[in-house]
């Protein structure tokens, strides 16, 4: 069985950092460059995201490599600080500072000086485009492996995204544990990243176009899920899940038989211990308020948290937590009386029946699916 690729040494590392830094910096020139869909978003983001990516100048969408839509529902005049992981040409940034408003403020952090040089042409523009009396947004030189190093301030952050960056890191465990580091309590880290279905081989993960196309550095979802419980990252949540098609005949001779998706996942960091599985029931429910701009409604929390306004909802403890002790407390009322144990929680709670809701319709055996 071939290990598992969360962590390597110091000179493997930075060998596959100075080679993915010259795929994106030297390599590619555009979107169109890519050889597989991977860094490719498959569905259309929200309406207001779509119309803030229209009014973007045309190099930043050109330099755009992501795979998903890394922007939390409700982030319209939220004031959030937000950090970009491999911000790359910048363009969820300009979105970001757009919809956090002027109030709010986003950092991009990237290794790959060409990339943010793209970022930064535009930056002053955008700000005045938006009517801004000060820039809310800045772009750092750095690693995603060393967040304090970069200039980021332990503490400082309420949401960390990112589209397509974790799976090129050779130290995943260390990007999971900064970004843990970096978040203020209640902050999360909302992100797209490309999965597979199971540990690829090693003529998979160190090659060249593979690993710069964001499908050699894949994690097997379990892995992932391990290790985002090991840092503190105790429930994560499924937003979307999307097959990723390689069509490049040699590649898909490397890669056999595995399947590739990209997924949207959200990590909360809560004050206090998250239930470890199975949680218990102590009649806790949440009611969504309507407050969230653009979700006047209802409010999807994940893939199979929906949540209608009004309507007083049977949650797990973990749920209850990350709706009332996130930036999402404001919009939630969520009550539970611990002097009441109601036995096991029954409902849709944990992140194993999430990720198996979610990725149900694609051709994974149930045994790749469990969250542990
Ligand atoms: C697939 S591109 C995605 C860029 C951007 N998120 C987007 O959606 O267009 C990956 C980016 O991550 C950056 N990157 C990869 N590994 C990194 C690392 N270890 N530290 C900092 N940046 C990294 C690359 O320089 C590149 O700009």
């Amino acid at each position: 069985m071939s290990q598992v690729t969360t962590g390597v040494q110091l000179g493997e590392a930075d060998a596959v950092r100075a080679s993915v830094s010259k795929y994106y910096g030297e390599t590619l020139q555009a979107s169109s460059d890519l050889k597989t869909s991977a860094c490719c978003t498959a569905k259309a983001p929200p309406a207001d995201v779509l119309a803030l990516l229209r009014q973007l100048p045309q190099e930043i969408v050109q330099k755009y490599y992501g795979c998903g839509s890394p922007f939390p529902a409700g982030l319209k005049g939220s004031g959030l600080r937000v950090l970009d992981l491999g911000c790359g040409s910048g363009r969820d940034c300009y979105v970001c500072a757009a919809l956090v408003g002027e109030k709010g403020f986003v950092t991009g952090l990237d290794m790959t000086p060409a990339q943010l040089q793209v970022a930064q042409r535009h930056s002053e523009a955008w700000q005045q485009q938006l009517g801004y009396a000060a820039p809310n947004m800045r772009f750092l030189q750095g690693r995603i492996e060393e967040l304090a190093a970069a200039g980021i301030t332990p503490g400082s952050i309420d949401l960390i995204i990112s589209n397509c960056v974790i799976n090129l890191s050779a130290d995943k465990a260390a990007v999971l544990r900064e970004a843990y580091a970096a978040l203020a309590d209640g902050g999360e880290v909302f992100f797209s990243d490309v999965y597979c279905d199971r540990r690829l081989p090693e003529n998979a993960r160190s090659h060249e176009v593979l690993l710069g196309e964001c499908l050699g550095g894949a994690l097997a979802v379990n892995d992932f899920l391990r290790l985002a419980h090991s840092v503190g990252f105790a429930d994560p949540r499924v937003l979307e899940v999307a097959p990723i098609a390689v069509h490049d005949d040699e590649l898909k001779s490397l890669l056999g038989e595995a399947a590739f998706y990209s997924i949207t996942f959200r990590l909360f960091k809560l004050p206090g211990q998250l239930e470890p599985l199975p949680e218990e029931d102590y009649g806790q429910t949440a009611t969504y308020n309507g407050t969230l701009p653009g979700c006047e409604a209802s409010y999807a929390l994940d893939a199979t948290h929906s949540f209608q306004k009004g309507q007083a909802v049977a949650v797990s403890g973990n749920t209850a937590a990350m709706l009332s002790s996130s930036w999402l407390k404001p919009h939630f009322t969520v009550t539970e009386d611990t002097s009441r144990h109601l036995g096991q929680f029954a409902g849709s709670s944990s992140s194993s029946s999430t990720l198996s809701a979610a990725v149900s319709y694609l051709p994974l055996r149930s045994s790749h699916v469990h969250g542990g």
